[in-house]
């Protein structure tokens, strides 16, 4: 039985390599995991003021609805200056209110990223992974998936055609799909 994730990807810029490395994730884990994008660049900034007798903005409505009816998450982060962008940040705060209605606590969690850089987002991930556990979020930590992006391993359409990193991005997408299975 395959299993929805919702997948928050902390880039809006078309030509992300975090999109594509979602995208072949996506690819590789179809049969197990169902990866349902949510969209997170059209979130306004978090301001306490655009709630109104409980319910947000509509962007915020639609994300937390798809967040809820997931079994899962997954975070695809880039990493700016050593940490997690900030429109990432944004909808995980969008989530975690409003207080009590948390649609993080409990979800089985992953993430994971790509950058231009040698250490892959190691840093983001450090502090994205801190941020996870305190939302309340069962977060898998190993299998680790840092990656220093090279734009050969990947087709046009976003396919692998490296063997041996499909072969690292199924290793992770097994294991989510575990941790989520062992979860639900
Ligand atoms: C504001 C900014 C800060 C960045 N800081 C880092 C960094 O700390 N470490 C790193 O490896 N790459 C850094 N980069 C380079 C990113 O790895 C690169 O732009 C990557 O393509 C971003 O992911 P995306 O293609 O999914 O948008 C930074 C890029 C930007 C725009």
């Amino acid at each position: 039985m395959s299993r929805t994730v919702a997948v928050l990807v902390g880039s809006l810029r078309s030509q992300s390599i975090n999109h594509t490395v979602a995208k072949a994730l996506a690819k590789v884990a179809e049969g197990r995991l169902a990866f349902d994008f949510v969209e997170i660049g059209d979130l306004p900034l978090y301001n306490d003021d655009l709630w109104h007798e409980g319910r947000g903005p509509e962007a915020v409505e639609r994300m937390r609805a798809q967040i809820a009816a997931a079994d899962g998450v997954l975070l695809v982060t880039p990493e700016y200056n050593r940490t997690v962008p900030g429109v990432l940040v944004n909808a995980l705060d969008w989530g975690s209110r409003p207080w009590g209605q948390s649609v993080w606590v409990n979800k089985p969690a992953g993430c994971c990223g790509a950058a231009t850089g040698a250490i892959g987002t190691a840093a983001a991930q450090l502090a994205l992974k801190a941020q996870m556990v305190t939302l309340g979020m069962v977060v898998m930590g190993h299998p680790e998936f840092y990656l220093k992006f090279e734009p050969e391993k990947f087709a046009e359409d976003g396919t692998v055609t490296d063997e041996s990193l499909r072969g690292f991005l199924k290793t992770y997408t097994d294991a989510l799909a575990a941790h989520i299975e062992r979860l639900c």
